[in-house]
């Protein structure tokens, strides 16, 4: 079983995420921590909220902190666009939840977790990774207690989503970025490279609909407006990035990885790319160097993983 704490910005594949987490026979989902991203801390926070209330989830919601782990960098906007005004496709989420708030701030929680549980936790992050490294700032030594940090973020072979350079989860917060990739825990990426050719077609999630009861109706209406957008970008469906991250923690066979250190470019033209320096050390010395060796995701079943996101919906 896997013992895993959801770092989460919802947003649409943030919920089909959750959903999928929520329903894995192996994963037992210890607790939910937000982060701003596709919306502000408060919105995605009253977002996770909703989610754990409508899909009857145990696990508590820690809310975390609303700015970026260096204060001062400009605020980039919510992506509305996509995720709509409310972050979950405008199907007009209640202003209030009424449903208690774990009292720990996210970065809080995610240490006494770990601390309590150690060398079970694997900490899934799907939005900026702001959280994280607050945990790590606060509490160095939880890098040696976690078991596995798996992240959907960045784009090593292929070109940004927000910049030609960067991916939106990274582009949001590169510093908290850097410092999640440099520590000493074991860091799989799942980045642009494999995510956006795992596109779930809209016949698909409609037949998830229809078998998936009361839950799976609901992250159908919530994943229509998602899917509207992306009709410019792929043929008529939705990218499933922050599913690929879980399915990643039960089935890492149906994905092909990398290793080597990674750092996050922080400032320029190409503030928020991430780089992987090949295990071979070609060009030393370099920033690179003396940093763990972590996984960058370059190949993906993106069938297989369907089929495992649509059977567990
Ligand atoms: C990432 O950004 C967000 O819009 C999505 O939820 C996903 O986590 C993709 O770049
Ligand atoms: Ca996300």
């Amino acid at each position: 079983m896997h013992k895993v704490i959801f770092d989460t910005d919802p947003g649409v594949d943030d919920a089909m995420a959750l959903l999928f987490l929520h329903r894995h026979p192996a994963i037992e989902l210890v607790g939910i921590t937000t982060v701003f991203g596709n919306a502000s801390i408060e919105t995605t926070t009253r977002n996770a909220l909703f989610l754990k209330g409508a899909w009857n989830i145990a696990a508590p919601v820690a809310k975390g902190i609303g700015e970026t782990l260096d204060a001062g960098r400009p605020h980039v906007g919510w992506p509305t666009g996509i995720h709509g005004d409310d972050g979950l496709g405008n199907i007009d989420v209640p202003a209030q939840i009424d449903l208690p708030l774990d009292p720990r701030p996210a970065h809080r929680f995610i240490i006494d977790t770990v601390r309590a549980n150690p060398g079970q936790v694997t900490l899934v992050a799907v939005g900026r990774m702001t959280n994280l490294a607050r945990a790590l700032r606060d509490d160095p030594e939880i890098a040696t207690l976690v078991k596995a940090v798996v992240i959907m973020g960045g784009a090593f072979d292929v070109p940004g989503n927000i910049t030609p350079a960067a991916e939106a989860n990274i582009h949001g917060d590169p510093e908290a970025a850097d410092v999640v990739m440099t520590a000493p825990w074991p860091v799989t990426v799942i980045g642009l490279d494999v995510t956006t050719k795992t596109v779930m077609s809209r016949a698909m999630l409609s037949d998830i609909a229809e078998r998936g009861g009361a839950p799976a109706r609901l992250l159908s209406d919530i994943s229509q407006f998602y899917i509207d957008f992306y009709e410019h970008h792929v043929d008529d469906g939705m990218i499933v990035h922050d599913s690929c991250a879980c399915a990643y923690v039960v089935a890492p066979e149906l994905f092909q990885t990398r290793s080597g250190a990674i750092r996050v470019l922080c400032g320029g033209i190409a503030d928020g790319q991430t780089v992987q320096k090949p295990d071979a050390r070609l060009f030393p010395p370099n920033a690179w160097d003396g940093f763990p060796s972590q996984q960058a995701c370059i190949g993906i079943d993106s069938e297989a993983v369907l089929k495992l996101i649509g059977d567990t919906l």
